[in-house]
């Protein structure tokens, strides 16, 4: 079933925020599913208890409260939203939008989302004929902001002409063609793999190791946000499955390996997974007890190469094959070694050695490595990493592919 539509609605401190509450009553009657952010002023004009209501969500209000941090983040606030609407949109608030400010919530958001902003400003008929008002709005334009424009008419000031907020339907009707157009990765299929693998030593124990499925799951999820037709294919994980296309749960390296398979024809494949390299050859059908003798010896044998597999098929190679590496020491060096052995288009490498926390942390320091370059990205929250990453590919697949 399709998602439904995530707007992000941030009222500002106008007369018009009224017209916010019709607005949001709109989008929900159309099945969408509306966040909001209230300003400062924004809360002089209607009550967050109202906005909740009518919304059936949280509001928003603060920078810094500990409550909404924990519960959801600005940066996931600003990321969880396929179109963001300011409406109404005051004069100021232009001008804050304008310059870039970001020292509230709403203008952090702002800072923060790669989603479409919508805004409907609204305010006194002088202050948007202002050549400081005419100024920003060009800026914004010019920033790729979306403008539903205000209309003519009476003003709440008692003044006369352009400047009222255009009427909630209109505002509905401008966010269905930002929601309308295609994706970047509209009509791409990918594949992504994440987690760990687990390989059975015996009916109760396993090998297997320290990945959290965090950085591939964040791949499918940044993905599928740009309209990606996702399988992922995961280890097992302690993550919130995202809102991907199809979902397989496996175990082990031949398990992935078997549905990354069934998932083919895809136009790309992400190997995030932490594949184990190694199985135990005679896997014990009974649990081995302390009774039973010496501590076992195992006799180990290969696990196929999943990513390798993929780059280096004959027939249905996805058009971009990227893999990881996880390595300590020269980790660019390494990773370029391991890029032309398994022969993926890209490898993004990684540091796992002892002091680093990439192994179930949060963050991650990368770095992408191309057949002409490697270049490195600061550290940033695995979200980030996916996000930049998901950037990269829908670029290189815009591309003709000799220019890869
Ligand atoms: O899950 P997290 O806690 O968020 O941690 C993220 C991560 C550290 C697991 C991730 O960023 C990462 O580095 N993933 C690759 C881990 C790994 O197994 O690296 P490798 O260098 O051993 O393998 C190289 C590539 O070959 C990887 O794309 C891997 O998926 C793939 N591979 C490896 C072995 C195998 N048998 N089959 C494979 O497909």
């Amino acid at each position: 079933m399709a998602e439904p539509p995530r707007i992000l609605l941030i009222v500002t401190g106008g007369i018009a925020a009224y017209k916010s509450l019709d607005l949001v009553r709109r989008l929900r009657e159309r099945g969408a599913r509306v966040r909001s952010i209230l300003t400062r002023g924004g809360s002089e004009m209607v009550t967050p208890l109202s906005l909740a209501a009518l919304s059936g969500e949280k509001v928003y209000q603060e920078l810094f409260s500990l409550t909404d941090e924990s519960e959801m983040g600005h940066i996931r606030l600003a990321r969880d939203a396929d179109v963001v609407v300011v409406a109404p949109a005051t004069a100021d608030f232009l001008a804050r939008m304008a310059t870039g400010l970001a020292d509230d919530l709403a203008t952090t958001v702002l800072l923060a989302t790669t989603a479409p902003v919508l805004v409907a400003p609204a305010m006194n008929v002088q202050m948007w004929a202002h050549p400081a008002t005419r100024r920003n709005v060009a800026r914004l334009r010019s920033d790729g902001i979306r403008f539903v424009d205000p209309g003519s008419g009476d003003l709440a000031c008692g003044e006369e002409g352009p400047g009222r907020m255009a009427e909630p339907i209109d505002i509905v009707g401008a966010i269905e063609t930002v929601l309308a157009q295609p994706k970047p990765l509209h009509n791409v299929r990918a594949l992504v793999t994440s987690g760990p693998t687990f390989e059975p030593i015996d009916p109760v124990r396993y090998f297997g190791n320290r990945s959290s499925g965090k950085q591939g799951h964040a791949i499918a999820a940044a993905l599928a946000r740009r309209g990606a037709e996702v399988t992922l294919v995961t280890g097992p994980s302690a993550q919130p499955p995202p809102p991907v296309a199809t979902l397989t749960e496996v175990e082990t390296a031949e398990e992935m390996l078997a549905a990354c398979r069934q998932a083919l024809p895809t136009d790309i494949a992400v190997c995030a997974a932490a594949v184990a390299d190694w199985k135990v050859k005679a896997v014990r059908t009974q649990k081995l007890s302390r009774c039973d003798g010496p501590p076992p010896r195992y006799e180990m044998e290969e696990n196929p190469d999943i990513l390798a597999q993929l780059a280096q098929a004959a027939a249905g190679r996805p058009r971009l094959v990227v893999g990881f590496a996880a390595e300590t020491g020269d980790v660019v060096d390494r990773a370029r070694a391991k890029r032309e052995r398994k022969q993926c288009d890209w490898i993004v490498a990684n540091d796992v050695s002892g002091a680093s926390d990439v192994f179930g942390g949060d963050a991650n320091t990368v770095h992408l490595i191309t057949p002409e370059a490697a270049e490195t990205w600061p550290r940033l929250s695995k979200d980030e990493v996916a996000d930049r990453l998901a950037e990269r590919i829908a670029d290189a697949l815009a591309e003709p592919a000799d220019a890869r």
